[in-house]
C-alpha cells in the first residue's frame, strides 16, 4: 500500500484545495492530510485564518478524500510523521516548489500545480474591506501601524487626519484622503484608529461615533469615568464598536498567562507588580497618560477594577501640566496587592512579576512586548518556560481582532473588557483632579 501525505491550512476549503486533495489521493492508496492547528498557523504568520482548526477539520472530512486526518502542530513534525505513518510521497501545492526538497531523505516529494485564480486569502478578502482612517500626529508610529496593517486581509487604509503630512512615509502621503479636517476622514471612512493627545481622545471618539463610525483608540479613551461611559453607551446606541487599543493584549503569551493564572497554576494572586519605563520621548514626560493603560492591564485583568483604595504618587517636572517624571499606583484590593511603575524620566527594569500564594511568574522586561515568561516556584524543578510568537509587537493581531469585532461584532476578540477602559480611565481622573502624593 503506498501512503501519500499533505498539508494545509484549508481555510475557507475552496475548489483549488478539493483539486489538490483528489490528485494527491491519486498518488497512492491511503491519503493522510495534516491540517494546521490555530497556534502553529499564528506561529508561521498566518494571521488572518477565519475558520478555526474543528471547522476546517470538519471541512475536509465532509470531502471524503482522506483517510486520515491528523493536526501540524510544530516545526519539524513533517518529519516525524513521515517516520510514524510509514509515508511513502509527500506532496504539496507548486506555490511550495523546492520548499520541502529535504523531505526527499525520507520519501518520494511531488509538487502539484496550484489551481489558478482560488486561494483562501482572495476568499477572505472578497467581503468588503474594512476602510480605516488614521488620525494622528506620531509619524513614527502611524508609519508603522501602516506597515502593520499590510499582513492583514479585510483591512485597507484610506486615509489620514494630520497636521502636517510631510513627516510621514511616502504611501501615507499618498493615501486617497490627506486632510486635516477630522470630520472628512470620518465620513470618508468605515472606522478610525485614533493616536491623538490624550486630551482630544473624547472629542475625536465621540465625533466618529455620532457618525456610526467603529473606533479603535490608543489607551486612555478618555480622562474620566463619566466620559468613557457616555463613549461606550454612544457606541451602543449607534451600534458601532469602541475599542481601546492596547497591544499587549493582543499578544499570546499575555493571553495565555492569564489562562495560567485563572487556572491557580500559582494558587491565589497577593500581588502584581508590573513597571514600564522609557526614555526616548525625551520631549515627554507623561509617564502616567503614556504608559499608565499599558502597565494597569495585567492588574485589572488578573485582580479586577474592584480595589478598597489606591494611592498615586508621583515626582512632578510640571505639576500643572501633568508632567511626572515618575508615577506609582498602589492599589489594595480585599486579598491582594498591585502595583504600577511608570517613568519617562526614571529608569528601571521593565518586568512584570505576579506573586501567588504558590509560586509567582515573571515576564522580563519589555514585559508588554511579551513573547516569554516562566512560572516559578521555590522548587526549582517545577519551574517552567513559555515562549511564544510575536510578530509586530501585537500590533497586526489587534488589528485582525478589530476588524472582526467591527465588521462581523465577533466581540469575543476584543480582548479589553470596558470594565478595564472604565477603570484605567478612573485612575487618569483622580491622577488629573490631583488626588496624588507629590514626592
Ligand atoms: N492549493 C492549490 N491551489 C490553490 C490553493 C491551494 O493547489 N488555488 C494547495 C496548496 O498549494 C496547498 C493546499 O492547497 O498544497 C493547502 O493550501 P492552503 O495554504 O491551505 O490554501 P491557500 O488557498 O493557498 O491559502 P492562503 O491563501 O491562506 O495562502
Amino acid at each position: 500500500m503506498k501512503t501519500v501525505i499533505t498539508y494545509g491550512t484549508f481555510d475557507l476549503l475552496h475548489y483549488g484545495h478539493i483539486r489538490l486533495l483528489e490528485r494527491a489521493k491519486e498518488l497512492g492508496d491511503y491519503l493522510i492530510v495534516g491540517i494546521t492547528s490555530d497556534d502553529f498557523d499564528k506561529i508561521r504568520g498566518k494571521i488572518n485564518v477565519q475558520q478555526p482548526l474543528a471547522e476546517r477539520v470538519a471541512a475536509v472530512k465532509a470531502t471524503g478524500l482522506a483517510d486520515q486526518i491528523i493536526v501540524e502542530e510544530y516545526e519539524g513534525q513533517k518529519i516525524d510523521d513521515i517516520q510514524r505513518y510509514g509515508v511513502d510521497c509527500f506532496t504539496v501545492g507548486s506555490d511550495w516548489v523546492g520548499k520541502f526538497d529535504y523531505l526527499k531523505d525520507y520519501c518520494d516529494v511531488v509538487y502539484l500545480d496550484r489551481t489558478k485564480g482560488v486561494s483562501s486569502s482572495q476568499l477572505r478578502s472578497k467581503d468588503r474591506k474594512l476602510k480605516l482612517g488614521l488620525v494622528g500626529e506620531t509619524p513614527v508610529f502611524l508609519n508603522k501601524f501602516y506597515e502593520e496593517n499590510k499582513y492583514v486581509n479585510g483591512v485597507e487604509i484610506n486615509g489620514i487626519c494630520t497636521e502636517d503630512v510631510s513627516k510621514f512615509c511616502d504611501e501615507i502621503q499618498k493615501l486617497d484622503i490627506v486632510t486635516n479636517d477630522l470630520d472628512d476622514i470620518i465620513k470618508n471612512s468605515d472606522a478610525v484608529y485614533i493616536k491623538s493627545e490624550h486630551d482630544l481622545h473624547y472629542e475625536h471618539i465621540k465625533k466618529a461615533l455620532e457618525a456610526k463610525k467603529n473606533v479603535l483608540c490608543e489607551s486612555p479613551v478618555a480622562l474620566s469615568k463619566k466620559q468613557c461611559e457616555e463613549l461606550f453607551d454612544l457606541a451602543d446606541k449607534n451600534g458601532c464598536v469602541l475599542m481601546d487599543a492596547i497591544r499587549t493584549a493582543y499578544s499570546t503569551a499575555y493571553a495565555r498567562l492569564l489562562l495560567l493564572v485563572k487556572s491557580g497554576k500559582i494558587g491565589d494572586v497577593v500581588s502584581v507588580e508590573a513597571t514600564c519605563t522609557s526614555m526616548k520621548y525625551l520631549k515627554r514626560t507623561k509617564s502616567l497618560l503614556d504608559w499608565g493603560a499599558n502597565a494597569m492591564l495585567p492588574v485589572f485583568d488578573i485582580l479586577g477594577t474592584n480595589y478598597k483604595s489606591k494611592t498615586i504618587i508621583s515626582r512632578f517636572k510640571d505639576k500643572g501640566n501633568h508632567e511626572d517624571y515618575y508615577t506609582q499606583v498602589d492599589f489594595i484590593y480585599d486579598k491582594a496587592t498591585a502595583s504600577i511603575k511608570v517613568a519617562e524620566g526614571a529608569k528601571s527594569e521593565g518586568s512584570l512579576v505576579i506573586i501567588g500564594t504558590k509560586g509567582y511568574i515573571y515576564v522580563p522586561a519589555p514585559w508588554w512586548k511579551m513573547d516569554y515568561f516562566e512560572v516559578r516556584y521555590e522548587d526549582q524543578e517545577e519551574n517552567k518556560r513559555y515562549f511564544y510568537q510575536l510578530d509586530g509587537e501585537g500590533i497586526r493581531y489587534e488589528l485582525v481582532a478589530f476588524a472582526r469585532v467591527a465588521q462581523n461584532k465577533e466581540m469575543d476578540y476584543n480582548r479589553i473588557s470596558k470594565d478595564v477602559s472604565l477603570g484605567i480611565c478612573g485612575v487618569m481622573e483622580d491622577f488629573l483632579g490631583g488626588e496624588v502624593v507629590e514626592i
